[in-house]
């Protein structure tokens, strides 16, 4: 059984289209030298298209940094998974930390946009993590199988199957403090165990679980030597094409 590693980079609210498609073409071709893992570029709404056109002819996958549970309808400020897919996206993130604690979503909410994705034909890559009050209390795995649990609400085995899960300490993301590669594996080991003890040994085996935060240049190499992390999303250091080249090029 082998997963192949994805890359991710997650460019949050920043770059302008010009220099979204400039990035990603580059990066593309750059990911394109590699035939043992994958890559996914999340520009902002505004740029999708346009990244799209940039990068259609190689192997980049295109994700969006969040998606509508509904097809259409009376949603302002929502995009939904048709309206994605129509612009060439792949994949969406959702959940992301930023969403919960700074727009308030929560798992319902978070549940439902992951049934809107796959419904749409979107693969979503599903994230969850600690704060650190929780972490200091020890009580990572009880809220990442609370996140996990309620995101998860309904979803079958085959759909889980399709899925990316992130792991992004909160405490670590935009902090320069990564989760150690012991810390990291840790956790990975553990959402893995609750995907077999919830589904079958096949989709536990099957799911990417990728890590989020402060990923750089100079930490991916141990990271992604870890048995159960499968990959990164990447934050500040996906905005600039050395860094993030020399973390898909991880070794
Ligand atoms: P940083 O890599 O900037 O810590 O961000 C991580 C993240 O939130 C990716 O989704």
């Amino acid at each position: 059984m082998s997963r192949k590693p994805l890359i991710a980079g997650n460019w949050k609210m920043h770059l302008s289209v010009a220099q979204a498609v400039e990035l990603a073409r580059g990066l593309a071709a750059e990911a394109d030298k590699h035939q043992d893992r994958e890559v996914m570029l999340a520009p902002a709404f505004i740029a999708l298209d346009a990244v799209h056109k940039a990068i259609s002819d190689s192997k980049t996958f295109l994700a969006a940094q969040n998606v509508a549970w509904a097809e259409e309808g009376a949603f302002t400020g929502e995009v939904s998974a048709p309206m994605l897919r129509d612009v060439g996206v792949a994949m969406a993130i959702i959940g992301h930390s930023e969403r919960r604690q700074i727009f308030g979503e929560d798992d319902a909410m978070i549940n439902r946009r992951i049934h809107g994705a796959l419904a749409g034909g979107i693969i979503p890559v599903f994230c969850i993590g600690e704060t650190l009050e929780q972490r200091e209390a020890e009580q990572t795995f009880k809220v990442l199988e609370g996140q996990l649990s309620a995101g998860l609400a309904d979803c079958t085995a085959e759909m889980v199957a399709r899925m990316v899960i992130a792991y992004e300490p909160v405490w670590a993301i935009g902090t320069g403090k990564t989760a150690s590669k012991e810390q990291a594996q840790e956790v990975h080991g553990y959402i893995r165990q609750l995907l077999l003890q919830k589904y079958e040994k096949k989709v536990a085996e099957a799911v990417r679980i990728v890590y989020g935060g402060s990923v750089k240049p100079d930490n991916v190499d141990a990271l992604m030597a870890q048995a159960d992390i499968d990959g990164a999303l990447v934050g500040g250091a996906a905005l600039k094409f050395e860094s993030f080249a020399r973390i898909i090029n991880f070794k």
